[in-house]
């Protein structure tokens, strides 16, 4: 039997570069013989979903033998009357990562340019890449955050999609709508712009509701339910954009793409305002603790907008492995070419107490 066809699909794979998540709590207790660990590596919410969530969850669990609603009616009609925008501009996904994938290769095949930051979201250029496009990473002018003006010089006649992650996981840099807007109108109308918010709710208050407030044809904003709503397990986010765009990513979405604990877990929580802002203003006002304390250690990377920080150190690999040992999780940044950050994501009171407690030991030591 021949398998030219697999090898064929071996090497053309082997190009591909594969998502490098956060390493799970399980592999650090195993690799490093601790009974307990904290994970600070992947901007989650560590206060749990909200209470409604988890009975709607429960109550969803029940059903299970059957398939959810494929079209996701009820969940389009909350997030419609939320957005003031029809069902039909809605596109839910598992997680808004998979929405970002629809929205990629429904909009760029082969030989199209997809432009983005160069420390922007990762998966932007993984995506391009398996699509058959070309990914585009432009500089930044800081190092940190996305260059708009050098972003619309780097878009020509076979730029297809734009993708701009406001605020910026993993640099966590932010840009106002006004600034925003000035990029859209350098843009050319026929291409497709995803603004990716999927730390939206932490700076809810600055930047305000960005569909009606920006404009292009191609306008995408990109949410999820990953981080502030604390259901990063159940893979749910969405995108808000034109009806003629979501009916041609429907044509590349998978058939019940949303599962209903899901879509269940994601209505419950959008009736839960009051519990999802006040573990916002507990996340901002821990994240304000631990940049205050890497500011006075000199190893603040930034200021950042999300649910997360940067440490940069000249070694922060080393710092890496003895938080580690340590039963600390963190993020290393080598992926994105940022050798000397460490991105961590903000904890419990608790969790961060011990992640400085930590830090403060390890920097006595390395210097
Ligand atoms: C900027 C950004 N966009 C999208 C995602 C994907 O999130 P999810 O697929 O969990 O909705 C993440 C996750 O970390 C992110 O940081």
């Amino acid at each position: 039997m021949s398998i030219d066809w697999l090898q064929r699909a071996v090497v053309q794979a082997a190009g591909l570069h594969p998502y490098v998540p956060g390493k799970p709590v399980e592999q650090l207790l195993r690799e490093k013989g601790l009974s307990e660990a904290t994970k600070l590596a992947s901007n989650e919410n560590p206060y749990g979903p909200s209470p409604k969530a988890i009975v709607a969850m429960q109550r969803a669990a029940a059903e299970v033998h059957r398939y959810p609603d494929g079209n996701a009616t009820q969940l389009k009609q909350v997030l419609a009357a939320r957005h003031q925008v029809g069902s039909d501009q809605l596109l839910p996904g598992n997680g808004s990562n998979e929405v970002l994938e629809i929205l990629i290769h429904a909009f760029a095949g082969a030989g199209d340019k997809v432009v983005f930051s160069q420390r922007g979201f990762i998966v932007y250029a993984l995506v391009a890449q398996a699509a058959g496009a070309v990914p585009v990473p432009v500089p930044e002018a800081d190092g940190l955050s996305h260059d708009l003006e050098a972003m619309a010089k780097a878009v020509d006649a076979h730029t297809k999609v734009v993708c701009v992650a406001n605020p910026n996981n993993p640099t966590g840099t932010l840009h106002g709508q006004d600034a925003l807007q000035r990029f859209l109108d350098a843009l050319p109308r026929e291409v497709l712009v995803i603004i990716d918010e999927a730390y939206y709710e932490y700076v809810a208050d600055v930047l305000g509701d960005s569909w009606h407030r920006l404009e292009h044809p191609g306008l995408v904003i990109c949410r999820t339910f990953s981080k502030a709503y604390g259901l990063a397990g159940c893979r749910i986010g969405y995108a808000i954009a034109d009806a003629g765009i979501v009916a041609v990513a429907n044509r590349f979405r998978a058939p019940f793409n949303v599962s209903l604990p899901a879509m269940a877990a994601a209505i419950a929580a959008l009736d839960d305002d009051a519990w999802v802002m006040d573990r916002v203003l507990a996340c901002q006002r821990q994240r304000q603790r631990l940049e205050q304390q890497f500011s006075t250690w000199g190893v603040l990377g930034g200021e950042s907008h999300g649910n997360f920080v940067l440490l940069r150190h000249p070694d922060a690999g080393r710092i890496l492995h003895m938080l580690e040992d340590q039963g600390i999780i963190p993020r290393p940044l080598a992926p994105y070419g940022m050798a000397d950050f460490l991105h961590v994501s903000v904890g419990t009171e608790a969790e961060n107490s011990r992640c400085l407690e930590a830090l403060a030991e390890i920097l006595n030591e390395v210097g």
